[in-house]
C-alpha cells in the first residue's frame, strides 16, 4: 500500500491500510497509514459553437483551451451568403417562421459529455435558428450548458430572449444564465468561476 524510505518518507502506492513499524534500538514506534483511492473524474466538455464572421470562432477556440474540451462548429447544411443584408433578410424569415435549419455537423457521442459550451451571435434578437436544431437533435438530461454570446448592438435584453430560446430546445439540461459579453476577461472569470471549479 505504501513504501517508506530512509529518511522515513511514506509514499502511498494503492489505496488500502498499511503499519509501518521504526525501531530505534530496542524502542519501537508504529504508523497506521490509510490510503484512499483518489478518483476525480474529468468532467468531459463538449464546445459546440455557431460563427458567421469569426468572433464566436475566437471565443470558442480559447474556452476550448481554458477546458480541454473539443470543439465542434454548429453549421447549417446550406452554406450562408457572406452578402450581409442578404443573409440579414434570410435570417430574418428563419426566425419569424420558427424553423429549424438542418444542421451539417453532429457531435459523434453526446452521451460522453457532462458539459457543454455553446457559443453563437445574435441573430435578430435571438439565437440562430440552427443553434435551436442542433440541441434538438438530443437528449440533454442531466447535463449542463453554458452559454456565451455576443452581438453587434450588446443589448441584453436581446441575449435573454435568445436564453429562452436556448432553454425550449436544449430538453432536459440545466441551462446556466451564462455570459454575455466581448471582453476576454469576464468570460475567462466566467470559465473559472462557473465551471473549473
Ligand atoms: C443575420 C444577422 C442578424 C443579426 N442580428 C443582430 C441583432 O439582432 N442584434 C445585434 O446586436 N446584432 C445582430 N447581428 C450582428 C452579430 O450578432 C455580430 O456581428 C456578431 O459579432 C457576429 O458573431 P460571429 O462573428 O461569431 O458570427 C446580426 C448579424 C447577422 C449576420
Amino acid at each position: 500500500m505504501a513504501s517508506v524510505n530512509k529518511k522515513g518518507t511514506v509514499k502511498a502506492k494503492k489505496a488500502g491500510k498499511a503499519t509501518i513499524t521504526a525501531r530505534v534500538s530496542s524502542k519501537k514506534l508504529r504508523c497506521n497509514v490509510v490510503v484512499h483511492k483518489f478518483s476525480a473524474k474529468k468532467k468531459d466538455v463538449l464546445v459546440a459553437y455557431f460563427s458567421q464572421t469569426g468572433t464566436t470562432r475566437a471565443v470558442a477556440k480559447k474556452i476550448r483551451k481554458l477546458t480541454g474540451g473539443d470543439l465542434l462548429q454548429i453549421k447549417s447544411k446550406k452554406k450562408y451568403t457572406s452578402n450581409y443584408d442578404k443573409l440579414v433578410k434570410i435570417a430574418k424569415k428563419e426566425i419569424d417562421k420558427n424553423t429549424r435549419p438542418k444542421v451539417a455537423t453532429a457531435a459523434k457521442n453526446i452521451r460522453s459529455y457532462d458539459v457543454i459550451y455553446v457559443g453563437y451571435p445574435i441573430w435578430w434578437h435571438t439565437a440562430p435558428m440552427t443553434v435551436g436544431t442542433f440541441l434538438e437533435r438530443y437528449d440533454l438530461t442531466g447535463k449542463t450548458i453554458y452559454l456565451v454570446s455576443q452581438s453587434a448592438s450588446m443589448d441584453r435584453s436581446q441575449y435573454e430572449e435568445s436564453l429562452v430560446f436556448i432553454r425550449g430546445c436544449a430538453k432536459g439540461a440545466m441551462v446556466d444564465n451564462g455570459v454575455f459579453s466581448k471582453d476576454n476577461s469576464v468570460i475567462t472569470n466566467y470559465i473559472n468561476q462557473n465551471v473549473l471549479k
